[in-house]
């Protein structure tokens, strides 16, 4: 199926199991085309663990109502023949792709572009919003974007917290109320990098913070260079905390935009 609305579209792809991080993109979406087109489609390819494929939480008629009462005119559930209706074209997320996310989660970036690639070749938005949580998955969409020469504008959108200060995250549904307190420290962490003094004393604020993080099993706690993805250094410009891990098998991300003390001197 071709969706090939003929008004312009605002596009906000998910995989379901809507909260309010995604209520607030399909508001953005809203602020920037009257027609905004939501997809739910829990991509197999971006899952490296089956397990966690078929734990993915599924809520498709709450999801339609939310995404509609935040603005949504179309919710689009393709099928995975639809999506995929033969080989599909594996785009791959280069060497970035490898990195953090990457490496702890081999193959998920080649399947989140591949599948993108692909409703936007069904959707043809001239918008599409995706979330600064995922910050790598919105950089390397960036990226596919500029390298594909696709006819399609990136909106990055704010992360939006609970007020403990975790990151909404679908995922976060699997975890009891002791582990969501625990989980909410990955904020303090990215806030204590905030208040390093140097990009070096940042990154080990950040460290010494979320190797305290009770049950979190951390990949990785580092800071990089948000317009690279390189690690930091201290002339960094747009410095960025990142951090990933798991608590009880729920896999936890986020990060923070951080100022070079550097510059702000
Ligand atoms: O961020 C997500 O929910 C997914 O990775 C996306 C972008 C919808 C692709 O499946």
């Amino acid at each position: 199926m071709n969706l090939k609305l003929n008004r312009p579209v605002a596009f906000v792809p998910t995989m379901g199991s809507l909260h309010a991080g995604h209520k607030s993109l399909i508001e953005i979406a809203k602020e920037l085309e009257n027609e905004v087109v939501v997809s739910i489609f829990v991509n197999p390819l971006q899952f490296e663990n089956p397990e966690d494929f078929t734990n993915y939480p599924k809520s498709i008629s709450s999801d339609t109502q939310l995404a509609e009462t935040s603005g949504a005119t179309f919710v689009w559930v393709p099928t995975f023949e639809e999506i995929y209706p033969n080989n599909p074209e594996i785009i791959s997320a280069g060497e970035i792709g490898k990195l953090f996310e990457g490496v702890h989660r081999f193959g998920h970036f080649d399947g989140v572009l591949t599948v993108v690639k692909r409703l936007f070749d069904l959707v043809q938005p001239k918008f599409a919003v995706f979330g600064e949580k995922d910050f790598q998955q919105l950089f390397l969409i960036k990226e596919m974007v500029a390298r594909l020469d696709l006819p399609v504008t990136i909106i990055s959108a704010p992360t939006i917290r609970e007020t403990s200060g975790l990151a909404m995250s679908s995922r976060n549904s699997r975890l009891s109320n002791s582990e969501l307190a625990n989980a909410s420290e990955i904020y303090s962490a990215l806030g204590a990098a905030t208040s390093g003094k140097s990009i070096s004393q940042a990154r080990e604020l950040l460290l010494q913070k979320a190797q305290k993080i009770s049950e979190l099993i951390l990949d990785y706690a580092e800071v990089i260079d948000e317009d690279t993805f390189d690690i930091a250094t201290e002339s960094t410009v747009k410095p960025r905390a990142i951090i990933a891990g798991w608590i009880n098998g729920v896999r936890l991300i986020d990060n923070m935009a951080m100022t070079n003390p550097e510059s702000a001197k």
